[in-house]
């Protein structure tokens, strides 16, 4: 179903996905695939849907939930939730893994001491068939083991043939500040990678996208309301069903929904400017949604909302970071909602 709130599995409910997914077909044996765009765009469903569709075993982590200072603990923990839930596939490369403990349908995992499993040496004993390992929000793996991460990943890529990987991650900067690939001194150094960047629909495609969704409902909604629907939403196929998915559930008035997907946004943009630290992430986000659209703007409207001057480089960072979230770029919102959030945000 169109509608349904989770990351899509097969391809039948996927709309209009047809040539990521044969983009990713075609780069199967790149050893390392990178899929980048904005939050609800899509990137793990189409990500789950090509490797449903690929016949040898797959791993995904999914990193979302991963803590800022995460421990081995943490990130064991993630995999071995992902090993666990694909056990009937994966116990053949796992069982002679001795940090891997398979007991019943889950697996444990030594993470310290004597006998811990050693990232690196978990690749080369799983690179014994064909397998594929997404991290998806990869960015998430960076902090005080991403070294140590990345060292082995580099490791696999140059002697484990076997393994594929695939990175995804909405806050893209951040992605790729992780990956290091065009740092001389990182272990990814140079690497070579196919990246499959994630649009959002055409406003077309995106009117066909709802029409579709009601469809399978057997619901038709007039052309105006798709409009203003399409028109707030843009094509975020995220957006797009959440709206359709609070229709089919019985909350018919657009507005209501708006309010609710604004709310939302604004709790995400409340996190980011909690875990940052400093409420000027709130009025630089202000400016931006006020139209404030380069950088001698923002920085009146700050001043001027804040009555104190504010330093260059603590401006500049403040944008950079907003950039490398993937929130902001050219000074303008990549996501309408959250524009609409910042306006709302009281600090
Ligand atoms: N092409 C599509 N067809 C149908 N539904 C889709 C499509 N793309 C995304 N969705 C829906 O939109 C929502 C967001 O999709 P998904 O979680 O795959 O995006 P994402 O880019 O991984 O988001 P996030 O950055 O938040 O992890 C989900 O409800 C998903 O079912
Ligand atoms: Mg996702």
């Amino acid at each position: 179903m169109i509608f349904d709130a989770r990351p899509k599995m097969k391809r039948e409910d996927l709309f209009d996905r047809e040539k990521e997914l044969e983009d990713l077909h075609n780069n199967l044996d790149v050893p390392m695939i990178i899929i980048t765009g904005i939050r609800r765009i899509g990137k793990s469903s189409i990500l789950n849907v090509f490797l449903n569709e690929i016949n040898y075993p797959t791993i995904v982590l999914d990193l979302r939930a991963l803590r800022n200072n995460y421990g081995l603990k943490e990130f064991y923990d993630i995999l071995s939730q992902s090993i666990s839930s694909k056990i009937e596939k994966l116990i053949d490369v796992i069982k002679s893994i001795s940090a891997i403990r398979i007991a019943g349908n889950e697996i444990e995992i030594k993470w310290k001491g004597k006998g811990a499993l050693n990232l690196t040496s978990f690749f080369d004993h799983i690179n014994r068939k064909r397998i594929i390992i997404a991290f998806d929000e990869a960015q998430k793996l960076r902090g005080p083991r991403s070294n140590e991460i990345l060292n082995a990943i580099a490791h696999a890529y140059d002697y484990d043939k076997n393994i594929g990987f695939i990175f995804t991650g909405s806050e893209i900067g951040l992605l790729y500040d992780f990956l290091k690939i065009k740092d001389t001194t990182s272990p990814l150094y140079g690497r070579y990678y196919y990246n499959l960047t994630v649009e959002r629909f055409s406003k077309d495609i995106a009117k066909d996208f709802l029409r579709s969704g009601f469809k399978e409902y057997g619901m038709v909604v007039d052309e105006n309301t798709l409009e203003e629907c399409v028109s707030f939403f843009d094509g975020i196929p995220g957006w797009l069903t959440f709206y359709g998915n609070e229709v089919v559930r019985g909350h018919k008035r657009f507005n209501v929904i708006k309010e609710m997907a604004v709310n939302l946004a604004k709790n995400e943009l409340r996190n980011l400017i909690k875990n940052r630290g400093s409420k000027r992430y709130a009025t630089v986000l202000q400016g931006i949604a006020l139209g404030k659209n380069s950088w001698s703007k923002i920085k009146e409207y700050v001043e001027e909302r804040e009555k104190t001057t504010i330093s260059k480089s603590i401006l500049y960072n403040i944008l950079n970071n907003l950039e490398e979230l993937s929130i902001i770029k050219d000074y303008e919102f990549m996501d309408p909602v959250y524009r609409e959030a910042a306006k709302r945000l009281n600090y």
